[in-house]
């Protein structure tokens, strides 16, 4: 870390430093995550709809002050910023950008290209046939160039290609990977780079600490390498539980993306505390389970004793994060608070779930403390 560091000065001096670098050079007074983990790596966080406009100006308002790096958690997908043939709508994602950059945050988009949250029109001709390969590849290109195109310089990072495999390491059967074939991914590279050159590029997947995965994914990031596509890092969501996965599998999961030379992130990071619905345990997010009174212990608080495990295993992760450091570029929550995290709502909906490490009334919880401290000791 101390390594980046040297070199992070050494590039500002020169008056070329990358964006990274900027957004971790700054200091701040009061202690929050930003200044705890300056010099380590990013540390991020998602804004929803109602915080970006401010009917949860006291979420925006934590956000900005605790973290620097936002990913827009809905805002920039393809259903959302890309409705209809032709139509876009940017006021969200516009308005995102404009809260990150008066507060000195690094923006990453998210996401290009997706299986989910895509509309069908995307993949159909007008006939109601199936695109051919030309005809999608030319959609997609348009796509990329347009949200790319606009936010050129001002999105920093763009999770080009989200969750493209399976558990078992293979492609997932997407109408991109259906129509288009494997190399639907060197494409979409290859577009976004060709639009903004300067912007790093990410493929981004769960569940990557699932051996055979994990493995998929490094045959995939050696077949973009090997293709010349422009993949500048790897998002791993970390999606976890308090059981699940295993530490070795965690800290196995960046040793073997950074032995690629590529960046690795934690993008997505929340530790589920209720009892998992089914054996299932990654975040396809079209998977759901009916509401039983069992797989809703806590509707009132977080025992303590659960408090305290989730705090423990904040810590033990956080300590092979700092212990990476080197190799990580930035670590990202998904949610602000507790009330806001998606694991309310899947695979269960109307549960009452504490992931995150701010509670629901916006306060810090026993997690926040432990991690700056771990923070504050790599230092
Ligand atoms: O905002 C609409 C609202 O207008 C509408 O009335 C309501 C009815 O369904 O839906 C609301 O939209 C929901 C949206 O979240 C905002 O709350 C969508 O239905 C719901 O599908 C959407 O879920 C999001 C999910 O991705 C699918 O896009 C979650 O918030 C978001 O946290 C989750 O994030 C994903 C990452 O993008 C990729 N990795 C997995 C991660 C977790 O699933």
């Amino acid at each position: 870390m101390k390594s980046i560091l040297f070199t992070s000065i050494l590039l500002l001096l020169i008056g070329c430093g990358s964006d990274r670098d900027q957004y971790q050079q700054e200091q701040t007074e009061e202690q929050t995550l930003r200044s705890a983990f300056e010099g380590s790596f990013l540390i991020g966080t998602i804004l929803n709809h109602r915080q970006i406009f401010g009917q949860d100006q006291r979420g925006q308002d934590l956000a900005v002050r605790e973290f620097n790096a936002v990913t827009a958690e809905n805002v920039m997908k393809w259903e959302n910023i890309h409705p209809e043939p032709g139509v876009y709508d940017f006021d969200a994602a516009d308005t995102m950008i404009d809260i990150a950059e008066e507060n000195g945050m690094f923006v990453v988009g998210h996401t290009l290209v997706w299986h989910s949250q895509t509309p069908d029109w995307v993949f159909y001709d007008d006939e109601g046939e199936l695109l051919s390969r030309e005809a999608l590849l030319e959609r997609m290109k348009d796509h990329i160039e347009t949200v790319v195109g606009r936010y050129k310089g001002r999105v920093h990072g763009w999770d080009v290609v989200n969750e493209a495999i399976v558990d078992d390491g293979t492609m997932r059967d997407t109408y991109w990977y259906r129509i288009i074939g494997e190399d639907f991914l060197v494409k979409a590279f290859e577009y976004a780079h060709a639009v903004d050159p300067e912007a790093e590029l990410y493929y981004n997947d769960y569940s990557l600490e699932i051996p055979s995965k994990r493995e998929g994914a490094i045959r995939l990031v050696e077949y973009l390498q090997e293709n010349d596509a422009p993949i500048t890092g790897i998002g791993t969501q970390g999606h976890f539980m308090l059981d699940f996965p295993d530490l070795e599998e965690i800290e196995k999961t960046i040793t073997d993306f950074a032995a690629l030379g590529i960046d690795v992130m934690v993008t997505e990071l929340d530790i589920d505390v209720l009892p998992p619905a089914f054996d299932y345990m990654g975040a396809d997010v079209s998977a759901s389970a009916e509401m039983r009174e069992e797989l809703n212990p806590y509707p009132d608080a977080l025992p303590d004793s659960v408090q305290q495990q989730l705090t423990d295993r904040y810590r033990d992760i956080f300590e092979i994060y700092l212990r990476h450091s080197d190799d990580i570029t930035r670590v990202t929550f998904w949610g602000v608070t507790d009330g806001d995290s998606w694991k309310n709502n899947w695979p269960v909906s109307g549960r009452t779930n504490y992931p995150l490490i701010f509670d629901r009334n916006w306060e810090p919880k026993p997690a926040y403390h432990a991690i700056i401290e771990l923070a504050e000791e790599h230092r």
